[in-house]
């Protein structure tokens, strides 16, 4: 059976293997990949590994990919394997039979094409031909040596790359469908699509020839472009190809940093420069396939930009692709050039430390150069304008498809705006006084009648403090009276307050014990003096929140709750989580999800609420 290998390679990359595998194996975080016991062999400690392309056992050896987890673990063949997983990414199985046979080996044949090539290329950039690209390069400060590892070349044009190859049996045909050879209306050879150009070898994550680009040898106004880069073909695809992944990939896992910049020359100034992770697309904007990719070397690549207005926008529009598709585990971080320099001009000119203290230096993390980047559009010097400004950035984080991360963004991104533009300016170093007290905001009144439910769902809170932090935007969302608002903000402090504790203890919060515990909570809030509508909340506390009531039915109860008179939000929250495990199948995703499911189910069904006072509060 022979399939393209394009279409397993795109198989591969839409089955992240922590989610397929974490299905039937307990898998934990362990640095940048995920550790379990092998399914594979018998083990109480975990020696089974789980990278996002491959996994590995330490213990027994077991070793594959996504379609070899399915064959070994479901006693699957290798179509049928292939079958499954590309029903369960949304893929179609490509035809099978002659042609699809024929494709595949055709693809074989065009890497063999291109392989042969890059070898004519680079054998004539060493002739007498390739004189005047030899003396580019070492104007440019590329060695010799350097040029041999990215294995430059020349095309001479007119015929010299035809002949090299048909001593190899190779046909136009062959060339065209490589794009090498550029065809006419009616499909029959026309002339070389390279001619009098330095040549740069476009390799795959394999390493294999996949395209050329080519530079033009002067920088004279002309109408030839700069760069030409070979056309699409079956094997070459610009929307997910980087140039240098080969070699960066392997560089980065043994820690370069992953550098993503805009060009060729670039690459190959920083890799000269002692920077192996050089990375960048080829003559497109970056895009989600390339952010994919880029994510499977590196969880937090760094985006090399220009300190111009250009390089503000594009670097704009790369955090916002990237947004919806972040998580706590895979990010990017902003480099800002100096104004007017690219990587290659800022090398030459200052060397690696110059790279390292005015680029590498000025790291920023996402977050912080979307509030610089953003800011940058408004005035911000009117109500009006800095109100447009915040809701720009509200805007931005809920493009965050992972629903934690999104809230965490909104607040910080708010802070930051308040820090900005809050604070009494002036006399630098003055601290400002105590803050005023709050103004009183304009909110609907609550309803009277309507607390019932909300004393329920504070009361949950009350006895089962490790469901706060899971479900505190929809808790957010409610409106509440002042004594209950209060006891919302006090209650949501102090579980913040806990969490930090411990994870400064050093907790990595997989504990199964909570770090703050109802007893103390209730005595926590009793002394700040809201011990009245503690009280009060507690009146109402339902029996499935009982104190020692399973957690996971606790969960569903509040969601029930919740979704009665918030059916929307329920909807929205659901939503999100299904997102957020399909992005990063952690257990309290699962967790989550399944909860929120179950409340909808219950919602759906017309399943009434339960009693309202379980009378679990009164001891
Ligand atoms: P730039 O034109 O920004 O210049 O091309 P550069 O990288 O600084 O080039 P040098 O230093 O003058 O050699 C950036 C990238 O954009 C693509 C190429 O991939 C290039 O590396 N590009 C540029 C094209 O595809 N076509 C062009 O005509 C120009
Ligand atoms: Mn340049």
């Amino acid at each position: 059976m022979a399939l393209a290998p394009a279409f397993l390679e795109e198989l591969r990359a839409r089955t992240p293997l922590p989610g397929l595998i974490g299905r039937r194996v307990r898998l934990l975080r362990s640095g940048r990949q995920w550790r379990g016991n092998c399914p594979f062999h018998g083990e109480k400690t975990p020696s089974f590994y789980v990278y996002d392309d491959h996994y590995h056992c330490f213990g027994c050896g077991a070793h594959g990919d996504a379609i070899s987890y399915v064959m070994q673990a479901e006693g699957q063949s290798f179509i049928e394997a292939v079958k499954s997983l590309a029903a369960e990414a949304g893929l179609a199985v490509p035809e099978e039979g002659p042609e699809a046979a024929a494709a595949a080996r055709a693809a074989q044949d065009l890497f063999a094409v291109l392989e042969r090539a890059g070898e004519s290329f680079q054998r004539r950039l060493l002739l007498p031909e390739g004189a005047e690209a030899r003396a580019y390069l070492t104007a440019r400060g590329v060695t010799a040596e350097t040029s041999r590892r990215f294995g430059l070349g020349y095309a001479p044009g007119r015929g010299a790359l035809t002949a090299d190859l048909a001593r190899d049996g190779i046909t136009p045909a062959q060339m065209i469908a490589a794009g090498l050879l550029r065809a006419d209306e009616d499909g029959r050879a026309g002339r070389e699509f390279f001619a009098l150009r330095l040549i740069f070898p476009i390799r795959d994550r394999r390493g294999r020839i996949v395209s050329f680009g080519g530079r033009r040898l002067d920088d004279r106004e002309s109408a030839a472009p700069k760069y030409l880069n070979g056309p699409e073909t079956e094997i070459f695809a610009k929307r997910h190809t980087l140039y240098n992944l080969d070699r960066a990939a392997p560089a980065i896992r043994a820690g370069a940093e992953a550098l993503v910049v805009e060009g060729y020359m670039d690459v190959i100034a920083l890799d000269q420069a002692g920077f192996a992770g050089a990375l960048a697309p080829l003559g497109t904007a970056l895009g989600t396939e390339h952010l994919e990719t880029l994510w499977r070397a590196a969880p937090v690549p760094l985006l090399c930009f220009d300190g111009d207005a250009a390089g503000a926008r594009a670097a704009l529009r790369a955090i916002m692709l990237a947004l919806p598709l972040i998580t706590p585990e895979r990010s990017l971080e902003i480099v800002p050039l100096p104004p007017g320099e690219d990587p290659d001009t800022l090398i030459r000119r200052a060397g690696s430390a110059g790279f390292r203290d005015q680029a590498l230096a000025r790291r920023q993390t996402l977050m912080t150069a979307l509030y610089a980047l953003a800011r940058g559009q408004f005035p911000a010097t009117t109500p009006e304008s800095r109100t447009a400004f915040l809701d720009a950035l509200m805007a931005a984080a809920d493009r965050i498809g992972h629903r934690a991360l999104a809230a965490e963004y909104r607040r910080a991104l708010r802070d930051r705006y308040y820090e900005e533009f809050r604070r009494p300016r002036g006399i630098p170093g003055r601290r400002a006084g105590p803050l005023p007290p709050p103004a009183p905001r304009l909110r609907p009144a609550p309803r009277p009648g309507d607390q019932a439910r909300e004393r329920v769902l504070l009361a949950t809170l009350l006895h089962h403090p490790a469901l706060a932090l899971e479900v505190e935007e929809a808790l957010l969302t409610l409106v509440l009276p002042p004594p209950l608002a209060r006891l919302r903000a006090a209650l949501l402090d102090a579980v913040h307050a806990a969490v930090m504790a411990d994870g400064e203890r050093g907790g990595d919060g997989q504990n199964s014990s909570p770090p703050l515990d109802s007893a103390r909570l209730i005595d926590h809030l009793a002394e700040i003096g809201l011990g009245e509508a503690v009280g009060e909340a507690r009146r109402a506390a339902p029996a499935f929140a009982a104190p020692g009531a399973p957690l996971a039915e606790v969960r569903e109860g509040w969601w029930h709750f919740f979704g009665f008179s918030h059916r929307e939000r329920l909807d929205e929250e659901l939503a999100a989580a299904t997102r957020e495990f399909a992005a990063s199948p952690s257990p309290r995703a699962e967790r989550r999800l399944l909860a929120l499911r179950e409340a909808q189910n219950r919602l759906n069904a017309g399943e009434a609420l339960p009693a309202e006072n379980g009378g679990a509060g009164e001891e």
